[in-house]
């Protein structure tokens, strides 16, 4: 099931590409700072770890979302890929591309991938009935129907499942149905689809899914899936629509969710291009493992569509498929109405974000749970471990080594080294942890450690003793100080910046985690300069308050 880990390890990462139409929010942000961490976790192993994303581009949302605004989807993308790098270059989120979907590279290989899968008998065409609202004049994409749900009755379902009791249905089966844009009613109109023919690779699809790439919980719902039995996928939408033009037909265009994924594809394709790398040996063979970051929401397109369309075209398929839960806010759905649909730049506007980075990390476990941003819970886990338990160590003994000790170090007491050495003996605990995943249990144990290191330098005072023996004083400010990298050390994937800040301070090399398994010495200190401020009481509100104005 694990991946094991060799010497060096040769890995490709995604997350979801998150739509061109809407501004990076904190829920996003849960998946983008979990794949970051991990991403972090593995370059610092020495490990080869590559970082792809892109904006996901068309359809018809965003088609209809630039025609309100009277731009060009084009334009609208383009804007939008901007704002997007800005968040996630705040977040510190270290992607090596950030494309989109909308490339000729994505063109390419979505022609290739459907026509290697029509050469494989896997497309036919069909059909079918589809309801077309005539005041938009566009054939509705089943989010733009809703009505009553066939199952349950509740009314304003979307046209494809209801979010009261989570039937899946075709939008042909809602009750009273109306155009979600205007309100009207539609009406339904054929037209030819083409198909994948995904109910053919059931039994591939079993047996992918049943290799350890996913968790047992989330093969577990696949399990439903295939015992409802595996329906085929209409891949084809008709004009208008905004993304590629399948080959061979005038006026039928790829369902946005066929060239979607193919972005990870053909964004790793972009950056060979622009970095020299042998993108066959990527994509092809098993030299790269491959691991996609995603929501609980997009596990059908993932687990099932994805790696038929991989199959059928002979690319590799997913090592990995790392499923996350959703976001909610004080134990509430994110909501524009209650405030707390908090974007990432309104976020930035208030707080630090190695802090929400850390609180993520404090709260992700590997499975689908959801997580919850307390916002009182956040200012206090902050201040007290990050703030108080961490950069306090910086803060505490950088002022008595600068102020009385002339900025020199020397060597760790006994005491000290002893303190050192249990720091140090939990790095493969921690490592492991970052490995599978379980971050809120390393971040648990790493403030174990910090309570270790704050203990030895407490019960040795050095405050005290630099008035009777600067020679031991320097020796305990050493130890604490050589505590403090080791922490640093493990908490570099999430906190980046911080612990720049760290290294720079005690003028030490970048930390790896080669390095940390040996002593990193310590002979002069700059003078200590702040990292991070405690968050004031309330402050952390301001993210509700700030977004209802
Ligand atoms: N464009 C598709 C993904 C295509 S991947 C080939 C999409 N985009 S999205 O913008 O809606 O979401 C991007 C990612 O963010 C998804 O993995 C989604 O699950 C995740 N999240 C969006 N809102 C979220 C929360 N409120 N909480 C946690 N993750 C959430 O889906
Ligand atoms: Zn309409």
């Amino acid at each position: 099931m694990a991946v094991t880990p060799s010497a060096n390890r040769n890995i490709l990462v995604t997350s979801a590409l998150p739509y061109a139409n809407g501004n990076i929010h904190l829920g996003h942000l849960v998946e983008y700072i979990q794949t970051d961490i991990w991403v972090r976790f593995q370059r610092m192993r020495g490990h080869r770890c590559y970082y792809m994303c892109a904006d996901d581009t068309h359809g018809t949302p965003i088609m209809i979302s630039a025609n309100k605004q009277g731009i060009r989807p084009e334009e609208l993308i383009t804007h939008m890929h901007a704002q997007h790098l800005r968040d996630f270059t705040a977040f510190r989120i270290s992607f090596d591309d950030y494309y989109s979907t909308n490339s000729e590279e994505n063109r390419e290989l979505a022609e290739f991938i459907y026509l290697q899968a029509k050469e494989k008998d896997a497309i036919y065409e069909k059909e079918i009935q589809q309801y077309f609202c005539e005041k938009d004049n566009l054939f509705l994409p089943d989010r733009m129907i809703k009505g009553k749900c066939p199952s349950c009755h509740a009314t304003e379902q979307y046209g494809d499942s209801c979010e009261a009791c989570s039937a899946i249905y075709e939008p042909t089966r809602l009750g009273e149905p109306y155009c979600a844009i205007c309100g009207t009613k539609p009406k339904l109109r054929s037209s030819v689809h083409h198909y994948f023919k995904l109910s053919a690779f059931t039994e591939e699809l079993k047996k992918w899914t049943s290799a350890g790439h996913i968790r047992p919980e989330v093969q577990n719902k696949l399990q439903e899936w295939f015992t409802q039995g595996i329906k085929d996928w209409d891949i084809s939408r008709d004009a208008p629509y905004f993304g590629f033009r399948i080959p061979g037909t005038k006026d039928k265009y790829f369902y946005v969710w066929l060239d979607a994924p193919i972005g990870y594809i053909a964004t790793t394709k972009h950056w060979c291009r622009t970095h020299g790398h042998d993108f066959d040996q990527i994509w092809h063979g098993n030299t790269f493992e491959i691991h996609h970051f995603i929501g609980k929401d997009i596990l059908y397109f993932h687990t099932l569509f994805w790696p038929a369309m991989l199959l059928v075209s002979g690319f590799s398929t997913p090592t990995r498929v790392n499923v996350h839960g959703f976001l909610t806010i004080n134990g509430e759905k994110m909501s524009k109405s209650r405030g707390t649909f908090i974007n990432a730049s309104d976020y930035l506007a208030h707080l630090d974000p190695e802090f929400l980075r850390y609180y993520y990390a404090a709260k992700l476990g590997p499975g689908l749970d959801d997580l919850d941003l307390n916002l009182d819970d956040f200012t206090v886990r902050i201040n007290s471990d990050v703030l108080g338990k961490v950069i306090n160590i910086g803060s505490r003994l950088g002022k008595i080594v600068n102020e009385k000790l002339s900025h020199e170090l020397s060597q760790p007491d006994a005491a000290g080294s002893l303190m050192i050495e249990e720091i140090r003996s939990a790095l493969p605990v921690i490592a492991e942890y970052y490995e599978t995943l379980e971050y809120n249990k390393a971040m648990r144990e790493i403030m174990l450690l910090a309570d270790k290191v704050n203990k030895y330098i407490n019960d040795a005072a050095p405050w005290e003793r630099v008035l009777t023996d600067t020679a031991r004083a320097t020796a305990v400010c050493t130890a604490g100080l050589q505590g403090l990298v080791i922490l640093a050390g493990m908490l570099k994937p999430v906190l980046p910046r911080i612990v720049e800040g760290v290294e720079n301070f005690l003028e030490i090399p970048p930390l790896t985690w080669e390095n940390l398994a040996q002593e990193t010495p310590l002979k002069h200190i700059k003078p200590y300069e702040h990292l991070a401020s405690r968050i004031p009481p309330g402050k952390a509100h301001q993210l509700i308050a700030g977004t209802s104005v």
